[in-house]
C-alpha cells in the first residue's frame, strides 16, 4: 500500500518510520515496500557523481534521478531534495517546487535551512506541495561553514535549534529530517513537534532513521561518519567478485557451454 503523508504521521509515537536515500530505478524497486520513505537526496552529487560535496548539483538533474527512483517505487513515500541555490526566495523556491512536482511523482520535496526559511517553507506549503525541514548539520552549508560540524553543542544553540524546529512546524513542514545533533537537543525536539522527526546522527529518540544507501552498505569509502552503521561490506563484495570475473574470462572459464547460444 503506497505511504502516504498522513500514514507516517499517524506512526508518531507508535512506531518508528524508516527511510533511505535511492538515487536510480535500481535500488529504489529493491528498497520499495521494505521502507517507508525513500529520499533522493543531493548526497547524489558525492555519491554518485563523486563531487566533493552537494552544492554543484542543480535541479534538472535532482528531476532526472526523481524520475528514475518513482519509477522503481511502488509503495514507499518519496521525497526529493531540493538542490543549493534552487530555494533562495519564495518566488524562485516555489517555481521549482512546481518543477519537481509535476515532473516526477516525488511526495515531497525537503529543504535544508534554518529559521529565515520559515516563509519559504510556507509559501511552498500553500501551494500544496509537501515540505520536508532539515535542520541541524545541513550539507548544503558545510562549504560556507568550514565542515561538516555537529550541531546543539551549546545552550545557546541548542534552544535555537529547538525554535527553529517549533516554528518551521507552525510554517507547515510536513516532517523534519534532523542532522548531526546532539541526542537530547533531538529528544527535545521529537518531544516537542507534532510532526514526525527523522534523525540521522542525532540519537535513538527521532520518529525515525535515515541513512544514505552508499554508506549503510559499504560502498562509499572517502569517508564514514560516526553515526553510520555498515550493513553489508559492498565494495570488498563488488571487488572480490569482479576478480573472480576477470580470472574467468582469462582462463576461458567464462562464458561455459550453457551460457553460450549453440547452433
Ligand atoms: O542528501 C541526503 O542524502 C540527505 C540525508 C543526509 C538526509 O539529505
Amino acid at each position: 500500500m503506497k505511504r502516504t503523508i498522513q500514514a507516517l504521521q499517524a506512526k508518531k509515537k507508535i512506531e518508528k518510520i524508516t527511510a533511505i536515500t535511492a538515487y536510480d530505478a535500481l535500488f529504489s524497486s529493491l528498497f520499495d515496500n521494505k521502507i517507508d520513505m525513500i529520499l533522493v537526496g543531493d548526497s547524489l552529487n558525492m555519491s554518485f557523481s563523486g563531487k566533493e560535496d552537494t552544492l554543484s548539483i542543480g535541479i534538472d538533474e535532482m528531476i532526472y534521478h526523481t524520475k528514475a527512483v518513482c519509477r522503481g517505487v511502488k509503495e514507499s513515500f518519496i521525497v526529493t531534495d531540493m538542490p543549493f541555490g534552487s530555494y533562495q526566495n519564495s518566488k524562485m523556491a516555489i517555481k521549482n517546487a512546481n518543477k519537481i512536482y509535476k515532473n516526477t511523482s516525488a511526495d515531497a520535496i525537503k529543504i535544508e535551512g534554518d529559521i529565515r526559511r520559515a516563509e519559504i517553507i510556507s509559501n511552498i506549503a500553500n501551494e500544496g506541495i509537501a515540505v520536508v525541514a532539515h535542520i541541524g548539520l545541513m550539507p548544503q552549508f558545510a562549504r560556507s561553514e568550514g565542515g561538516y560540524k555537529i550541531k546543539g553543542k551549546t545552550t545557546e544553540e541548542g534552544k535555537r535549534l529547538i525554535d527553529c524546529a517549533v516554528e518551521l512546524e507552525k510554517a507547515g513542514a510536513c516532517m523534519i529530517v534532523l542532522e548531526g545533533m546532539y541526542s537530547n537537543i533531538a529528544t527535545t525536539i521529537t518531544q516537542a513537534l507534532q510532526i514526525p522527526t527523522i534523525g540521522i546522527g542525532s540519537g535513538v529518540n527521532c520518529d525515525g532513521q535515515i541513512l544514505v544507501w552508499s554508506d549503510m552498505f559499504g560502498f562509499f569509502q572517502k569517508f564514514k561518519p560516526k553515526f553510520v552503521r555498515k550493513y553489508l561490506d559492498g565494495s570488498t563484495l563488488i571487488q572480490n567478485s569482479l576478480e573472480q570475473y576477470v580470472k574467468d574470462v582469462k582462463s576461458g572459464n567464462f562464458p561455459s557451454i550453457e551460457e553460450s547460444y549453440q547452433g
